[in-house]
């Protein structure tokens, strides 16, 4: 339905030149009026509304108005069949953020919904339609492939920003990740306040966000010393975060993905030098996951070739993040800052390693804001011979074992296609055995096997005999396949039905290729 068409109290699509010409005959407000009942608007929307912190079983839908008084989303999952949640309402003065009135913020936290699922959703104040424009939707997370969007260092109010704000709105993605520097203060002055967020982020992204949850990460402009107006129009993941800091640092899941948003600039420093809290909290989040993609991503790139490569934050990240990004096999780390599109070759332990085993470190801030030079020095991959500080956004297309990314310039070309599809491998950890047989390789044995990319997802054996296949992986013994019990990103667990004697290989294999090792 298009935002010429209202639905009416009773459920009837109308037009605007219907409405108009009802609201003659039956009077502007309508409040008598049969058919129309008490749709007509008269609530000031100040912010559309958008979803944030959509996954597999909530969503938190928010919008401002300048009224006050009960807002409700409604929600379905068949058109038919609506439940309301209430939202809590929090007024913000004119004078704290910078516009020209007081409005009111609404938030609807709404859980309890299926994966993988499309719902309508309507919102309303005091019984009024808060989007005349008809129903909005929401898909949320679920198994199975998915896209998403990054984009940074956008908020510019540029004709650039303009162009990919369309592009990503006619992309569809699953979610968009954003990589910091939300909004700028004009002429670079520090400080934000929520009318540069209402300006310089929701005027652009408004239609995409009524659907499509942006996941972001905060940006040195986004703070302004504090970052009050970022958290104050976002609703982010909070478990497990320490309270003092929620809202800067999360973490989610996405079908196989496991995404963390860090915060590179005040929780990073505070964390290096006065034992904040973010590095132990990204090491306790890093061992808990079980998905077979580990993405971070922050501000600050520790690989990248243009003005700010030596910024005293982009310093602490390669010295006190790339190591734990390392040691828990995090595959992708995206980041924005330089404002251009720069990809690193694949780096581990402080050298240029394939892309199966080492981080692929990928710079993406050239979403509106003015753009800076590339060097080029060997830590930078040029995508395709094609000049890499170009306005730009980042199309990923996860499949399974394999993510795919693309960079569109915002004028739709294509400036560089990059894939990642680790192998399975290993572990190369010098203090555990990476397979280990109990009692020993004798039929019955159990088999634990250590590594990464082991498997595209987490899956258990439930029929009586073990399958040889799971998750997309096979192990073979010696060449004949063995019976899987478990599988996941990091470990096998799998059953000898035989013996073996003497020379022992054993064979993992998944879609994107396979790794032996013989003892
Ligand atoms: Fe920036
Ligand atoms: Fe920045």
């Amino acid at each position: 339905m298009n935002r010429r068409s209202f639905i009416t109290a009773l459920g009837a699509v109308v037009t605007q030149r219907q409405l108009r010409r009802w609201r003659d005959e039956y009077g502007e407000f309508g409040l008598e009026d049969p058919v129309l009942g008490l749709a007509t608007p008269a609530v000031t929307t100040t912010r559309y509304p958008y979803v944030q912190n959509l996954r597999s079983d909530r969503i938190s839908v928010l919008w401002a108005a300048l009224e006050s008084g009960t807002g409700i989303v409604e929600y379905s999952s068949d058109g038919i069949n609506f439940n309301g949640v209430t939202a809590r309402s929090r007024t913000f003065t004119a004078a704290e953020t910078g516009m020209a009135k007081d409005f009111v913020q609404y938030q609807a936290n709404i859980t309890g919904l299926q994966p993988g699922t499309d719902y309508l959703y309507r919102v309303s104040v005091n019984g009024l339609e808060v989007t005349p424009g008809g129903d909005m939707r929401f898909r949320t997370a679920g198994p199975g492939p998915f896209n998403f969007i990054v984009l940074g260092d956008s908020g510019y109010a540029s004709p650039e920003q303009y162009a990919i704000a369309q592009k990503i709105l006619a992309e569809k993605p699953a979610l968009v990740i954003h990589t910091g520097d939300l909004v700028y203060n004009p002429g670079g002055a520090p400080g934000t306040n929520i009318d540069l967020y209402q300006r310089n982020y929701f005027n652009y992204y408004y239609q995409t966000m009524s659907s499509v949850p942006f996941f972001p990460t905060i940006g040195n402009h986004d703070y302004g010393p504090t970052a009050a107006p970022y958290m104050a129009v976002h609703a982010l993941p909070t478990e497990n975060v320490p309270p003092g800091d929620r809202h800067k640092y999360y973490s989610f899941d996405w079908s196989n993905v496991h995404f963390i948003s860090l915060d590179g600039h005040e929780s990073l420093e505070r964390a290096v030098t006065a034992g904040g809290p973010m590095l132990q909290w990204l090491e306790n989040d890093l061992r808990s996951t079980r998905q077979f993609w580990r993405i971070v991503y922050l501000h600050y790139p520790p690989f990248a070739a243009g003005p700010n490569m030596n910024d005293y934050h982009s310093a602490f990240v390669r010295d006190k993040l790339v190591p734990i990004f390392e040691n828990y096999g995090v595959q992708i780390v995206l980041t924005g800052h330089e404002h251009s599109y720069q990809r690193s070759r694949p780096i581990r332990k402080s050298a240029f390693v394939s892309s199966d085993v080492g981080t692929n470190y990928i710079s993406s801030g050239g979403g509106g804001a003015f753009l800076y030079p590339v060097y080029p020095l060997p830590v930078v991959a040029f995508g395709q011979g094609r000049a890499d500080n170009a306005f730009h956004y980042l199309h990923a297309e996860v499949r399974e074992t394999r993510i795919t990314f693309r960079a569109i310039r915002y004028d739709g070309i294509e400036i560089d296609t990059y894939t990642v599809a680790p192998r399975p491998a290993f572990s190369d950890d010098p203090t555990v055995s990476p397979v280990v047989m109990t009692p020993g390789p004798t039929a019955g044995a159990t088999v634990r096997i250590l590594g990464r990319a082991l498997a595209a997802e987490e899956t258990f054996a439930c029929t009586p005999v073990p399958p040889t296949e799971m998750g997309g992986t096979t192990v073979t013994v010696n060449g004949n396949p063995i019976q899987l019990l478990y599988v996941s990103d990091s470990q096998i667990y799998a059953q000898l039905p035989f013996s073996v004697d003497g020379n022992v290989t054993i064979r993992v294999t998944t879609a994107n290729g396979s790794s032996e090792m013989s003892f």
